[in-house]
């Protein structure tokens, strides 16, 4: 028999990502060999993104042109993962009757059977979670319940970087977003299942890990006898798994930046000193449609906070620009906060009225497109000059970078071998690229600061470090060395 080929191809946020790697990890189980390009798979999967109405179209304009292909090819298997799949179920069959599976964020565990059924069959299958209203919050919530435990380190972007789910879903309900209904109500996931699949990727090889939540800081857990786990505390249960060097967590809520968890990031070595805390907008009229539930004085003081208490610390933000009702005065108002706020980054988006949300049912989508495409640059261009001020400060200075490869130039250029041009991240997540052997990644190295653009540092690994001198953080011993693969091999995620 021969071995059955899987394509996937991945949009979306870091939620997406992880769920890849786990349904391809659980088909590597089941035999299945990774391939490149849809034609050469067996198995032709998407695992698709609502956020925005850009990110669906990118999906049924890539379905649109398998067409042929399927038609060609009825043995073939076409499926639909992730949250599109959970908001647009049916439609998605009437707009592309050749896919065989429709399978929502919550029952991605099935795929296997799914695929089975398809073969079995040719009927296509739909595997869907409970709509929020549909049935009990437990009924709803036991539906979006994901799995976690099958790893497979060659879909990482590196093999020493891993992602950890914590939290499932999302009950914040701002009025502009999809994610509370395709990917459930919150749940915080078991700490004892979170600190076990810790240790399992620190002792598979990982040094970094990133504890994933879309209001990760709202994490909690209520053990049976009344106890509650916050997200501080697990960061402290799991601060010394053998292994781990870096630990940071994305995204944070701004009203539920509590003194806990800022504490926990100053005082736990490991935990890095980056927050990734999305504004929106810099208005409160604006906050108040959106539902945000903070007005811009309390993000003000959120900030002081959290630059009291972790010197140093980076702070990074998103914002949506063109939101119903948006002004030029209120525009300037998010103007103001990005030129005062100094944050390292920020993503910009321009509002995409989605189906189902309150936003949309309730408010006009009333700011031209032209109009938010200025926005968006006018926000883009204030925010890369206070990124170059703050990218600036850092020249001169030397910071530990996790080395993480060849960058983008020398990977173009076919160089994974011999000295090249390096990427790695400094503990404030800045990007800095500088030289040395494709072999270096994974390590921690002390890299001077030389020169610095709004978005890339450039620097030089501190001389005598290259062959494996002390490194600040706390880089714990590990038995064997690590062997980084050459990057090349890797598959890489496209992402929106
Ligand atoms: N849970 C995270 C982010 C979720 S989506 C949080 O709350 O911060 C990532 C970003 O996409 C959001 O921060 C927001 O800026 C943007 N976004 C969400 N819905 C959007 C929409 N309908 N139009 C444009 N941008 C949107
Ligand atoms: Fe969407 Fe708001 Fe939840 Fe973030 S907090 S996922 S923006 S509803
Ligand atoms: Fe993520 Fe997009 Fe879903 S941002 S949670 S993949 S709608």
């Amino acid at each position: 028999m021969t071995t059955p080929k899987l394509y996937i191809e991945t949009v979306g946020c870091q939620m997406n990502v992880l769920d890849s790697e786990l349904v391809v990890g659980s088909l590597r189980r089941q035999g299945y060999e990774l391939v490149h390009t849809p034609q050469e798979a067996d198995v032709i999967f998407y695992n698709t993104c609502s956020v925005r109405q850009h990110a669906e179209d990118k999906i049924y304009s890539a379905l649109g042109r398998l067409r042929g292909h399927m038609e060609r090819h009825p043995d073939k298997v076409l499926g639909v993962l992730g949250c599109m799949a959970q908001k647009d179920q049916e439609l998605i069959l009437r707009r592309a009757p050749y896919v065989n599976i429709v399978c929502g964020t919550g029952q991605l565990a099935q795929l296997p059977a799914l695929i089975e059924q398809v073969k079995a069959t040719r009927e296509p299958q739909l595997a869907l979670s409970l709509a929020r209203k549909e049935a009990s919050r437990e009924e709803v919530t036991a539906s979006f319940e994901s799995y976690d435990p099958m790893r497979d380190p060659s879909m990482r972007p590196t093999p020493f970087q891993a992602y950890v789910r914590v939290q499932i879903g999302c009950d914040k309900f701002c009025t502009y977003c999809v994610v509370p209904s395709t990917r459930g109500p919150e749940q915080g996931r078991h700490p004892e299942h979170i600190a076990a699949e810790v240790k399992q990727l620190a002792d598979e090889g990982a040094i970094e890990i990133t504890l994933l939540g879309q209001t990760v800081n709202s994490y909690r857990y209520k053990y049976g006898d009344g106890r509650v786990v916050r997200l501080s505390d697990l960061l402290e249960k799991i601060h010394d798994t053998p292994g781990l060097a870096r630990i940071k967590f994305i995204t944070n809520f701004p009203r539920d930046m509590g003194d806990d968890l800022l504490d926990a990031v100053r005082d736990l070595p490991r935990v890095m000193p980056y927050l990734h805390v999305p504004a929106q907008s810099g208005c409160d009229i604006m906050l108040k449609r959106m539902k945000r539930m903070y007005t811009i004085e309390s993000y003000r003081e959120m900030l002081v906070r959290c630059r009291e208490k972790i010197p140093g610390v980076a702070i990074s933000s998103d914002f949506i620009v063109g939101f119903c009702g948006e002004t030029e005065e209120s525009f300037q108002k998010t103007c103001d906060l990005v030129r005062e706020s100094r944050f390292k980054n920020s993503f910009i988006f321009k509002y995409s009225a989605r189906a189902g949300t309150k936003a949309d049912e309730l408010y006009p989508d009333d700011v031209p497109e032209e109009v938010k495409k200025v926005r968006n640059n006018e926000l883009l261009a204030i925010q890369s000059e206070v990124s170059l001020a703050d990218q600036r400060q850092m020249v001169g200075r030397t910071v530990e970078v996790l080395v993480e490869g060849p960058s983008k130039n020398a990977l173009k250029k076919g160089e994974t071998s011999g000295p090249t041009q390096l990427t790695g991240r400094t503990p404030t997540d800045h990007i800095v690229v500088f030289d040395g052997n494709p072999r270096l990644a994974g390590r921690i190295l002390p890299v001077t600061i030389r020169e610095a653009a709004a978005f890339t540092l450039f620097g030089d690994i501190v001389t005598g470090e290259q062959v494996g001198a002390e490194s600040r953080e706390p880089l714990p011993e590990r038995q064997g060395e690590r062997s980084p693969e050459p990057s090349e091999k890797r598959f890489t995620l496209p992402l929106v």
